[in-house]
């Protein structure tokens, strides 16, 4: 597919008649980043029903780092369609399940006989690695964190930390659930910095087994290795270092949520490597299968043999098309050698943010890990007054110039690059350069403007 085009005032009058029977037909809640509605996409880039070309940076989420329709995975999905769709795994199970579940226990950090379990959503997964952490343990407790995204579902709603939208009305939550502060340095909840803090809110894991709930009542801890929808965040290698000894030390499972930051996204198949972080139970998503829907938690193998049979699973759970998907996309992580090129794409992104930093104060911070990157924007980078509307703006300047950008963070004010990572160099560049614009565009009209900060 050719790169950019923008045929039509966007959203197109396809799209906008789309609109009206979405309105109508589907509802309310569920949120939408474009007014575009989508023909067909191939590698990183997206048409849309007006016939308007797109550069995609968000990978429908982060869910296509192998790029839309990926040749290897197209290929396993049509071999599979010939043979079967579904005999649910738990009536006639069959090879492509096991070989996934082989595959990802050889993929996942540590060095110990792992088992795993294909479910259908991050939030599925979340719920059955809580569920897996209990039934070992015999202990109710959850740990997890300030900023913290985890799923929509009633368990992964209550280790959600964002109240509105996600929380909001939607209450009673989920019992045994504690909550302390993220190493979320750029917002620090002590107002300490880095590294003269010595990771304080590490160690702050041992004050709250003394003030809010006992260790010996904790199965586990949560923790997404870099947040996603929390804005982002990389924190200090030693946060982790911290984390895993103390949860150590207690016998305390520690579940790394690498939903959104797995499969090559941070410069390696997982973000736990980049930390040396070792985690008993490691959940993830989205990119898994290049669209198609599916999940896993990968664990210590006696950790995952502690429910009993019949007590975790599901009718849809890895499903052949998704397993099949999920093969073919790994395949090609790794032939592609696809962590190299995510932390290629993030140093370029780096160093071009790092530029925009200089000349706009509405750029507060950059930040991210491989090509998992992000820029929070500030009104003020005194105060760091959240800039929600002017990201929205930047978001809507992109799309209707020809790129697809997120935002996110629990204030709404932080632009995420989710680009799938077969980009060729070109759309990258291409796509940059129109971010690029839409921060002049807002940036020189915004307040808070000085031109030349150094
Ligand atoms: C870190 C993390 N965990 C869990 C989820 C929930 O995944 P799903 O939307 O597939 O339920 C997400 C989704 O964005 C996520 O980013």
């Amino acid at each position: 597919m050719a790169t950019i085009q923008i045929r039509t005032h966007v959203p197109g009058p396809k799209s906008q008649e789309l609109m009206r029977r979405r309105a109508a037909a589907v509802a309310r809640g569920v949120f939408h980043a474009t007014p575009i509605f989508a023909a067909r996409a191939e590698g990183a880039m997206l048409e849309d029903v007006d016939g308007n070309r797109y550069i995609d940076f968000a990978g429908g989420i982060g869910v296509l780092n192998v790029g839309h329709r990926s040749p290897r995975v197209v290929a396993a999905i049509r071999e599979q369609l010939d043979a079967f769709l579904h005999t649910c795994f738990s009536v006639a199970p069959y090879e492509k399940y096991i070989a996934l579940a082989e595959k990802l226990n050889s993929l996942t950090p540590g060095d110990f006989p792992k088992k795993t379990l294909l479910v259908n959503s991050g939030a599925e997964a979340i719920e059955n690695a809580v569920k897996f952490a209990r039934s070992y343990t015999k202990r109710p407790a959850v740990i997890c964190f300030e900023d913290a995204f985890h799923g929509r579902t009633l368990l992964a709603m209550s280790l959600t930390s964002k109240t509105h939208p996600y929380k909001a009305g939607f209450e009673p939550f989920a019992s045994d659930v504690y909550r302390i502060p993220y190493a979320y340095c750029y917002r620090c909840s002590y107002s300490m910095q880095y590294p003269s803090c010595n990771v304080f809110c590490a160690h702050h894991l041992e004050d709250a087994f003394k003030r809010v709930v006992a260790a010996e009542s904790v199965a586990a801890v949560v923790v997404e290795p870099v947040l996603g929808e929390g804005g982002f965040v990389a924190p200090p290698r030693e946060f982790f270092t911290v984390l895993q000894e103390i949860c150590r030390r207690h016998n305390i499972l520690l579940i790394a949520d690498e939903v959104q930051s797995g499969f090559c996204r941070t410069g390696a198949m997982f973000a736990s490597e980049r930390y040396g972080l070792v985690p008993d139970i490691l959940v993830t998503a989205k990119s898994i299968a290049d669209g198609l829907p599916l999940s896993a938690v990968i664990g210590r193998a006696e950790i995952m043999d502690a429910p009993g049979i019949g007590g975790v699973g599901g009718t849809f759970g890895g499903n052949p098309l998704s397993c099949v998907a999920a093969l073919a996309a790994i395949e090609t992580m790794e032939r592609e050698n696809l962590s190299a090129r995510a932390e290629t794409l993030g140093r370029r992104f780096e160093a071009r943010a790092h530029e925009w930093q200089g000349r706009w104060p509405l750029v507060g911070d950059v930040r991210g890990l491989g090509a998992m990157r992000a820029l929070e924007l500030v009104r003020d980078p005194g105060t760091r007054e959240p800039a929600k509307d002017e990201t929205e703006r930047i978001t809507r300047y992109c799309y209707e110039h020809g790129l697809i950008l997120l935002s996110t963070g629990s204030y709404g004010n932080v632009l995420r690059v989710l680009v799938p990572l077969v980009i060729t160099d070109e759309q990258f560049e291409e796509g940059l350069d129109i971010f690029e614009a839409a921060l002049a565009s807002v940036a020189e009209s915004h307040v808070g403007a000085a031109p030349g900060r150094a």
